[in-house]
């Protein structure tokens, strides 16, 4: 089935709000969701609508949170969520931040107690289409083990850049800190097919082929991924006083709790530092030398993080998004939600 963004959105922001949040913040759920549709980040979009529904419903995410942003140094804040929409408040919080790097060439701001925040690559542009450059990082639910160890305790923790150029063109890099997202396990699983041995672990922490083994994920590269998803814990989990480490809340386990996860956005603004034209300037001296490099084999050239996405976008808008035909039927019904998610196992489906 294929929609336009515009449709999606509207039946997005429909069902938010049908599940109980305001209009205005049902309207920037669908922003971010739309948005990983529209990049190809299926993972992030349309299909996760019926399980915020339920968690909406449930009391899970709070459906009129009291956010508070406190500015606590002339270029620091803690945004508190409220365990409302993390989409919201992450969104919210970063437009502080940009305002910050603006007028003092620096803003780090943590985000509090929220709900998921999905594709955070999304919050990043934002501030590179100001002309900022971004980084933003969250926790997720525990389902990774640590280099060397053989049960989950970090999530997927993932990291987020994105950098302005003097065109078009937005470097935007954006990766779980594992191999393999969830969702790929979930797609072997569905069609019964194995995996390689270096996306997950089973029970007793050995690799596994077995997609119906998989007891946990994997970081990347070893100890260096380890060390980065632990880097994302210390700076959106310690840092702003939420739970850590194996501590921290999963999707599925009670819908009717809030989640109280961590988000760290740091924005930096270049004409504070070698200025922004030269920058600018720069970055796209950087893409355009890129494009120079010979391809290897089975490349046809090389693409900036970020270039694909943009690609897949365009394609889109031409020809519509694909979404899954159960996925559609959902979002026109009348249903807020079928109860499939809450207390599910996280490693189950
Ligand atoms: P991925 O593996 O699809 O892509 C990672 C990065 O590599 C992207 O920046 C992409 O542009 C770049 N890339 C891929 N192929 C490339 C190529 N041929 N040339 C140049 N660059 C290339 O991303 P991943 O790790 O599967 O993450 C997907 C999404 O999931 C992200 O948006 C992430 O923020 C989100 N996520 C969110 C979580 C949350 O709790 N909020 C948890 C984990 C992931």
């Amino acid at each position: 089935m294929r929609v336009t963004k515009a449709e999606l959105h509207q039946l997005i922001q429909d069902k938010i709000h049908k599940a109980g949040l305001s209009k205005e913040h049902a309207g920037i759920v669908s922003d971010v969701l739309t948005f990983a549709d529209a990049r190809g980040i299926h993972s992030h979009g349309a299909m996760r609508v019926e399980y915020y529904s339920e968690r909406i419903a449930k009391g899970g995410i709070t459906q009129e949170p009291k956010f508070n942003f406190e500015k606590t140094g002339p270029s620091c804040g803690v945004f508190e969520g409220d365990n409302g929409s993390g989409f919201v408040a992450a969104e919210k919080a970063m437009d502080h931040a940009i305002e910050i790097a603006k007028e003092t060439g620096v803003a780090v701001i943590g985000v509090r107690n929220i709900s998921h925040s999905g594709a955070l690559a999304y919050y990043v542009e934002r501030a590179a289409e100001k002309d900022l450059v971004a980084v933003s990082v969250c926790q997720s639910d525990p389902m990774v083990v640590p280099f060397g160890g053989s049960e989950p305790f970090f999530g997927t923790n993932p990291i987020a850049f994105a950098a302005p150029s003097n065109d078009e063109r937005i470097i935007t890099f954006d990766m779980a800190t594992t191999v393999q997202a969830w969702g790929k396990i979930l797609h072997a699983r569905s069609r019964k097919e194995s995996i390689p041995d270096t996306w997950a672990v089973d029970e007793q922490g050995n690799p596994t082929t077995d997609s119906t083994k998989v007891n946990a994920l994997v970081p990347i590269s070893g100890a260096k991924g380890y060390g980065l998803m632990m880097m994302v814990d210390v700076l959106s989990g310690v840092l702003l006083g939420v739970p850590f480490g194996k501590h921290v809340s999963s999707m599925y386990h009670d819908l009717s709790k809030g989640r109280e996860l961590g988000q760290l956005h740091i924005v930096i603004n270049p004409e504070f530092f070698v200025g922004l034209d030269t920058f600018k300037q720069t970055i796209s001296t950087m893409l355009d030398e890129l494009k120079t490099v010979a391809p290897s084999a089975g490349f046809k050239e090389v693409n900036y993080p970020g270039e694909r996405g943009r690609m897949r976008e365009k394609n889109y808008e031409e020809n519509g998004i694909e979404i899954v035909d159960d996925i559609y039927q959902y979002l026109i019904s009348d249903d807020i939600h079928y109860d499939r998610y809450d207390h599910k196992n996280k490693f189950a489906e």
